[in-house]
């Protein structure tokens, strides 16, 4: 995208674990303090603690990934920055103001692609600026989708549908569909789950180009340690449910990580994978099968 900055400015410097910054440092995007949230299951009248006390700050231009045991939370955490679901203590705020609701400024990908069979490439990465007003003429809107459906390297397929593409491809159409607008963050849910892995190598490889160039702020969710690393800024691990962040993990690795596809070489690598993978694994075998019910603040 031509209007697009090719600098990395904003991304934060190191701070394992931290959360405070300096006054000229990068700008707090996404702040979440003591953030306590869940649901009420109608059925059961019963509420299901998901997060507990979660404070979190994601900065503009940085690359948050989440890992953490299924059920930990993740997808919640990601529904709260969306405005889907409210706290119920603590707060939640972007930009400096609450949360209340969804926004523009908050595009979502998920794992399971979720684009129209009927619609072709660009109608599916036209739609954002269906579903809401985003204050551009449909010229405009139609130039930028062809910009973004180049940038994913879906050039020459806008009137494909996607039944006539592979995976790794349809998935591109979601991250160009997230990315169209130019949310201020791309909250992604295992966005690459579904594609096999030497899609999933090029498509990490892409995006973190896109980012990198775009300085798109992101929240990521993986199960993929890799993954994590290679795409990550810093990479918070979530407890099992209710999810706590265990540790915030600083990746200390210079970019672009994957355009030489060299990065599992490092010995930071290394030590990062060997980290984070023991903090993952005391989760996952840590995870006792809560009563669906169980609520610690009960
Ligand atoms: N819509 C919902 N209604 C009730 N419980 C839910 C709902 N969505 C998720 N949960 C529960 O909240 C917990 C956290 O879920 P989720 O955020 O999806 O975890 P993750 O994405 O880390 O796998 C899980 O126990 C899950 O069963
Ligand atoms: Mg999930």
């Amino acid at each position: 995208m031509a209007e697009l900055s090719t600098s990395n400015v904003g991304r934060p410097q190191s701070s394992v674990g931290k959360e405070e910054m300096s006054p000229t440092g990068p700008k707090p995007l996404i702040v979440t303090e003591n953030m306590t949230c869940g649901y009420e299951l109608e059925r059961e009248r019963k509420l299901l603690t998901a997060l507990v006390d979660i404070s979190l700050t994601v900065h503009e231009g940085e690359f948050m990934v989440l890992v953490g045991p299924s059920g930990c939370g993740k997808t919640t955490f990601i529904n709260v920055i969306a405005g889907l679901i409210k706290p119920w203590k603590g707060t939640a705020s972007f930009n400096g103001k609450p949360i209340v609701g969804t926004g523009p400024d908050r595009a979502m990908v998920f794992q399971d692609y979720a684009i129209m069979p009927w619609r072709t490439v660009l109608q599916n990465v036209l739609l954002p600026f269906e579903l809401r007003d985003h204050g551009i003429s449909k010229k405009d809107a139609d130039e930028r989708a062809r910009a973004t459906i180049s940038d994913v390297g879906l050039g020459g397929f806008e009137g494909s549908f996607p039944h006539e593409l592979s995976g790794g491809m349809r998935q591109r159409v979601g991250i160009a569909r997230g990315m169209v607008t130019q949310p201020k963050v791309l909250l992604a849910d295992e966005p690459f789950g579904a594609v096999d892995a030497m899609t999933r190598e090029v498509l990490q490889g892409q995006l973190e180009m896109l980012v990198m160039n775009a300085g798109q702020t992101v929240v990521f969710i993986t199960h993929s340690i890799d993954e994590a690393i290679a795409l990550g800024d810093r990479v918070a691990v979530i407890s099992h449910r209710p999810g706590t962040i265990r540790e915030i993990v600083d990746i200390d690795m210079p970019r672009p990580r994957l355009a030489e596809g060299e990065i599992t070489g490092d010995p930071r690598y290394g030590e990062l994978r060997e980290h984070l993978w023991s903090l993952v694994k005391d989760e996952a075998f840590g995870a006792k099968d809560l009563p669906f019910h169980e609520d610690p603040e009960a």
